[in-house]
């Protein structure tokens, strides 16, 4: 009998951290326990019916039924470079500077292949989204996390890492709005970063998918290609999963230098054969008309986030109120590890939260709520964790 066994990059991993979740999960629901979700963060809103009509349409032309093209049509890359001139003032050439992804994961997961030789130093700002460090070994690069604190706002410090660890980074992962911690970026720490990047010859690699969860029209997200000299260094990932309730669609974008578009484009040429052209349609009209209907999500999500840090703080666990995200990130009751509080919460109340450690070891001592049910199981929820 032939015996098969796995790749050692693929034997030695962790449990998917989301998939671990939906396991667990579906055993406590097996016991016919009433289960409220809030681990993964995957809108519970529908898409914009004006996004599903244009989809529908676009699915019943033949045309569409072919391969796509590898890059995205032109028309879909042009519809992300004018939405990134109206929300962030930043110019892209659609021919050479975007190029669109089958939902940003996949962009990220690809990404390192392209730019990341074995034993390349690539460094991660961590807690983080696990698709990051996994995608980095995958292409054989050497991983080192640089952790977020709370006391620094969750943004890594740069000063901490001397110059010898800059000179040898290939690739610095970074994501804000930040999942998990829901921290936002300031103009002077992109503006830090872009400088590092340019005096060390260190790619940025951005994840932007929460910039249009925000809760205060003046603390709105910032892109890091609005830093002067980012697109010399950078490539920001985006989506429209968050934005427009539409991650199951697998529609996103990699926007920036043209030297690591390429790269990336080069991968998924290998690998992919482009989105769904009916999809990509679709996604145009969102991107084009999205906005009203995005700015009534926004309503429903502030609503939920001060349902849930209110309650939070009534019961005496401390969080940080976000300013974008659909994520709170909070700090574990007294005596529990992430893990233990959220396996013990699952087990005994059926509520669903991530543990803080599942983003990396910076992570533990927090767990993180998703906003993605309304506010009477949001507050269910809260009273169900003041039971443990
Ligand atoms: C999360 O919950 O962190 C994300 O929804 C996971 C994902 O986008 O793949």
């Amino acid at each position: 009998m032939p015996e098969f066994k796995l790749a050692d990059r693929i034997a030695s991993l962790p449990p998917y951290l989301f998939a671990e979740i939906d396991r667990l999960k579906s055993e406590v629901a097996a016991q016919g326990v009433d289960i409220i979700s809030l681990g993964i963060g995957d809108p519970d809103l529908p898409t914009p019916q004006f996004i599903i009509d244009a989809l529908y349409e676009a699915a019943k032309r033949p045309e569409n039924h072919q391969y796509p093209s590898y890059v995205g049509m032109l028309t879909f890359r042009e519809a992300v470079a004018k939405w990134y001139k109206q929300r962030f003032n930043v110019d892209l050439d659609p021919k050479k500077e975007v190029v669109s992804l089958i939902g940003s994961k996949e962009g990220i997961a690809h990404f390192p292949l392209a730019f990341v030789n074995p034993g390349d130093l690539v460094l991660v700002a961590s807690p983080n989204y696990p698709v990051y460090p996994v995608a980095s070994s995958f292409a054989g690069g050497e991983v080192k996390m640089i952790p977020l604190l709370d006391e620094n706002d969750f943004l890594p410090d740069l000063d901490a890492v001397d110059a010898a660890t800059w000179d040898k980074t290939k690739v610095f992962f970074i994501n804000y709005p930040n999942n998990p911690t829901a921290a936002t970026a300031t103009p002077e720490f992109f503006a830090k970063v872009v400088e590092i990047a340019h005096k060390h010859n260190v790619i940025i690699v951005q994840d932007a998918a929460y910039t249009e969860v925000y809760y205060d029209e003046n603390k709105k997200p910032i892109s890091i290609l609005e830093t002067p000299g980012a697109k010399e260094v950078a490539i920001e990932f985006h989506s429209l999963s968050k934005t427009y309730n539409m991650t199951g669609w697998r529609c996103g974008m990699a926007v920036g230098n043209a030297t690591l578009v390429a790269g990336l484009g080069k991968v998924k040429e290998n690998v992919d054969s482009g989105i769904f052209q009916a999809v990509q349609e679709a996604g145009i009209v969102a991107l084009q008309h999205g906005e009203p209907y995005v700015k009534e999500f926004r309503a429903i999500y502030k609503e939920r986030r001060d349902v849930v840090v209110e309650a939070l703080r009534k019961i005496n666990i401390s969080c940080r109120v976000p300013d974008a995200s659909i994520f709170v990130w909070a700090r574990t009751p007294e005596g529990y590890t992430s893990s233990e509080f959220v396996s013990k919460l699952l087990k005994e109340t059926g509520v669903v939260v991530t543990p803080g450690n599942g983003f990396g070891d910076s992570g533990e001592g927090y767990f993180r709520i998703s906003l993605t049910v309304d506010t009477e199981r949001l507050k269910e929820a809260v009273s169900r964790i003041s039971q443990l």
